[in-house]
């Protein structure tokens, strides 16, 4: 499928691993040019360059911290120079926890609230105008499906992600009549390293026995009876940014192989 990105600049943040980095191989695949910035800046650096080397595709890698409007700025003003502005953002970036609300704290709160929602405000605020100018722009979060129907130890990651849900239905009403869409992606459980070292933890915890019982448990959650791989996400995100989708906006999508049907 053509996606009609040849040559459109595509900024993912949160990019050197998991689903963003998969998502630069779909962007990549498609004739984007590709910026893969995250807070690990060598680890952005080195995925930039095997992403490159994979798909010949022009590729950069840099550090940004989502939570720092100042950073992200940066970031957008050194990508503008090199590629030209970003006409697609992909914003992956994110951390969790894994905690009963009454045993976190406003440090816990504030470190969540700072990445996982100010981040994509900071993304938004600083990409739109350009899009706007040009009267095109594509642009998907990342939420859960906890920000929908809630999740025991994930109360404040979930309430910073129902805050993006939010976000993008309302932004994406303000800029519509200029051309740019904006999508959230809700993952159920997907194996990458937010997840992995969530259940190391939890691993430890329990003991052996009782984690292959839970992961039994799980899966039986699922009636596609597996968990999800990046690339599942990866094909849906080049689906909403392609030409294809111009007229999908301000939609929920979950990617979660049937565990929440809402
Ligand atoms: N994997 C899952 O099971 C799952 C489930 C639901 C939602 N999600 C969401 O999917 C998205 C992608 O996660 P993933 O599974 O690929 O995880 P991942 O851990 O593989 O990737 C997340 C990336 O975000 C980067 N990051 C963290 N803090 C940052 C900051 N301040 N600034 C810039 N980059 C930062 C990390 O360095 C990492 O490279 C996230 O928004 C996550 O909340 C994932």
């Amino acid at each position: 499928m053509d996606l009609g990105i040849e040559k459109k600049v595509a900024l993912i943040i949160g990019g050197a691993r998991g689903i963003g980095f998969s998502t630069g191989y779909e962007m990549a695949l498609g004739g984007a040019k590709v910026v893969l910035s995250d807070i690990d800046g060598d680890a952005a650096e080195n995925a930039a360059k095997r992403l490159a080397d994979q798909t010949g595709a022009d590729v950069i890698g840099m550090r940004t911290d989502i939570s720092s409007l100042e950073d992200v700025q940066a970031t957008v003003a050194a990508v503008t120079e090199k590629f030209g502005a970003p006409e697609i953002a992909i914003i992956t970036a994110a951390i969790v926890d894994d905690k009963l609300f009454m045993e976190s704290g406003p440090e816990d709160w504030q470190r969540m609230i700072n990445i996982c929602l100010y981040g994509p405000l900071n993304v938004l605020h600083t990409v739109l105008p350009s899009m706007a100018e040009r009267n095109y722009g594509r642009i998907v979060c990342m939420a859960t499906d906890s920000a929908r129907v809630g999740q025991a130890r994930l109360s404040y990651y979930a309430a910073a992600k129902a805050g993006v849900i939010a976000l993008v239905k309302s932004v994406a009403q303000e800029v519509g009549s200029s051309g740019i869409t904006l999508n959230v992606i809700s993952p159920g459980a997907t194996d990458t390293e937010i997840r992995q070292t969530r259940e190391a933890a939890m691993k430890e915890q329990m003991g052996e026995d009782k984690y292959e019982a839970r992961v039994k448990k799980v899966l039986r959650m699922y009636p596609m009876r597996r968990i999800g791989e990046p690339e599942d996400h990866a094909s849906i995100i080049a689906f909403l940014v392609s030409d294809r989708a111009s007229w999908i906006t301000g939609q929920v999508l979950s990617v979660n192989g049937g565990f929440l049907m809402a």
